[in-house]
């Protein structure tokens, strides 16, 4: 059965470029999910966009004195470039930024303000007296109250992942000119949270196909009691609040941003020839994934679901597989101690392939784990390079040399052989069914697994010095067996999958083809191209001099 699958992908914020981190945490993983799910056949929406509103972009556009429309769109257009190069498919990668997005979230607002779910109150806000102005989520510092972290923003703790009001910070301190700021009455809109306390337990709770760490602490969340929250600003950059008088305050940037997936779907909707086909992935039973980095859990599992149930009948999220972090040898990922490594630079340098290789099997999903310049020349020069690469070039030389570059003809298919091929075929609805299951890691262990078992078949064979009818056999045999891997890794490293396909002497792109695998799809004596090697051995250097760029 066909199924509608909605891949809802964080929105970066536009205010600085992206690092391995985010690529780990978010864009690769939802990668892997969307490809698999496009060959098995499904429909799939992969959207998102750049967040390109609220106090993040504020502050950079007044760190670099230039405006905050030049910010967004210096960064967006950069992040369009890693799409491209890294091979993450989106259907659409829009913004915030777009006349649609703001129709779309001001409707929310207002079906939630009609709906009794959004009110008004006046409330006292952080103000700074020597700037004259009021000081909204990152422009305020201080302690959080829930793990005393110190360096907590008036809007969330990124140490704990609790969101905050900027009267909860103990000790606040104002980034504009480092005085404790007074407060001062302004009105605002609140979403009612409270009310959806009971409801959204009862749902979280039911989750049991979530992560158990989303689902953990999402319970833990609300059974500490929701707060309903001033969900509006005093602020210029951002969608301005839909109600008469109020124009000139801003929506909050995280409650328009959730919006984003639905106005991104309905974007995309507007640019085919079926308007309404959004509908498809909001409605009935369609399946809606949610892929991101751990501080963005409460959002998505809390608020956007409220934001849901109190605006009409849309979907709740289906799944929100939730990366932890990646660290960088060792180290918490810094942008501001340059702790990094920048996604411009890797791709200016490497391959894509060998990274999203390194990235899926060291991915941080259930708990943090590390990225280091060692372990990626290891896993490229020891698993792509020596299992993988060499294994597929192997076997195609030999075919080369002992059959022309014709595909041989198996003659008598022996058990050894038999054993590989029924190997592979469970192997193969392993991995299918993990990365269904966003279980990334153990989908791609388990398909180069196979690689080691074709490997092993093949020195036990040694078809190089068996005769010419057992020869062929063994090499018929691997070639349907590498071709299983190819499309089993393809989520994982489409485009080495891509050149092994042509180098299989198939045609078209892999994309066509379903996520099948039929040992008959290797036709003796198709004649085979000449062939390339997969993947590159990299210099033990390498290490030493990316090592010496970071910090
Ligand atoms: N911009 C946020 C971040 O980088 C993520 C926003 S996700 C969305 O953490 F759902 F709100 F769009
Ligand atoms: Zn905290």
């Amino acid at each position: 059965m066909t199924e509608n699958i909605l891949v809802a992908v964080a929105w970066p914020y536009a205010n600085g470029p992206l690092h391995i981190g985010h690529a780990a945490g978010v864009y690769i993983p939802a990668d892997i999910f969307a490809r698999y799910q496009r060959l098995k056949g499904n429909n799939v929406l992969m959207v998102s966009g750049s967040d390109s509103h609220g106090t993040p972009v504020t502050l950079e556009a007044e760190k670099q004195g230039i405006s905050e429309e030049d910010i967004f769109e210096k960064y967006h257009a950069e992040f369009l470039g890693y799409w491209e190069t890294l091979g993450v498919t989106f259907d659409l990668f829009t913004s915030t930024h777009t006349e649609n997005h703001a129709k779309v979230a001001q409707k929310i607002f207002l079906d939630l303000y009609n709906n009794g779910y959004i009110y008004k109150d006046t409330m006292s806000q952080p103000y700074c007296m020597n700037e004259k102005r009021f000081l909204a989520d990152r422009y305020v510092h201080g302690k959080c109250p829930h793990c005393d972290f110190e360096q907590a923003r008036g809007d969330q703790c990124d140490n704990c992942g609790r969101t905050l009001d900027p009267q909860e910070l103990i000790n606040m301190t104002c980034l504009l000119c480092g005085d404790h700021p007074t407060f001062k009455n302004t009105e605002h809109f609140f979403l009612k949270l409270s009310h959806f306390e009971k409801s959204l337990i009862d749902w979280v709770k039911q989750q049991n196909h979530w992560r158990s760490n989303v689902r953990n602490f999402s319970i833990g969340y609300l059974e500490g009691g929701l707060k309903d929250r001033a969900i509006t600003r005093d602020i210029e950059w951002g969608i301005p609040v839909p109600v008469e008088g109020y124009e000139d305050k801003s929506i909050y940037v995280w409650f328009e941003a959730v919006v984003g997936y639905l106005s991104a779907s309905q974007e995309w909707a507007n640019g085919t020839d079926n308007k309404e086909q959004w509908k498809d992935y909001w409605l009935g039973n369609s399946k809606s994934y949610y892929f991101m980095g751990k501080d963005n859990i409460p959002f998505h599992t809390i608020i956007w679901p409220a934001m849901l149930m109190g605006s009409g009948e849309l979907n709740l999220p289906y799944n929100v597989p939730a990366n932890e972090y990646l660290n960088l040898e060792g180290l918490k990922l810094s942008t501001s101690r340059n702790w990094a490594v920048w996604l411009s630079d890797y791709l200016k340098h490497y391959e894509p392939d060998p990274l999203r290789y390194v990235i899926s099997s060291n991915m941080p999903e259930t708990s943090d784990s590390d990225f280091s310049w060692k372990e990626y020349v290891r896993a490229n020069n020891d698993e792509l390079v020596a299992t993988y690469g060499n294994l597929v070039h192997r076997v195609l030389t030999m075919v080369h040399r002992k059959f022309e570059g014709r595909v041989p003809t198996p003659r008598n298919v022996d058990t050894n052989s038999k054993k590989l091929l029924e190997e592979a075929k469970s192997i193969f609805e392993d991995t299918g069914n993990k990365i269904n299951e966003c279980k990334f890691r153990s989908g791609l262990s388990s398909a180069m697994t196979l690689a080691q078992s074709v490997n092993r078949y093949l020195d036990q064979q040694a078809p190089w010095k068996a005769t010419p009818e057992d020869a062929a056999t063994t090499l018929w045999v691997s070639l349907s067996v590498i071709n299983c891997l190819k499309t089993a890794l393809y989520p994982f490293l489409p485009f080495s999958s891509e050149k092994l396909h042509l180098m299989l002497g198939l045609e078209g792109s892999i994309q066509d083809n379903a996520w099948t695998w039929d040992s008959d799809q290797i036709q003796p004596n198709v004649l085979l191209p000449k062939p390339t090697p997969l993947f590159t051995k990299l210099d033990a250097s390498v290490v030493e001099q990316e090592t010496q760029l970071m910090g």
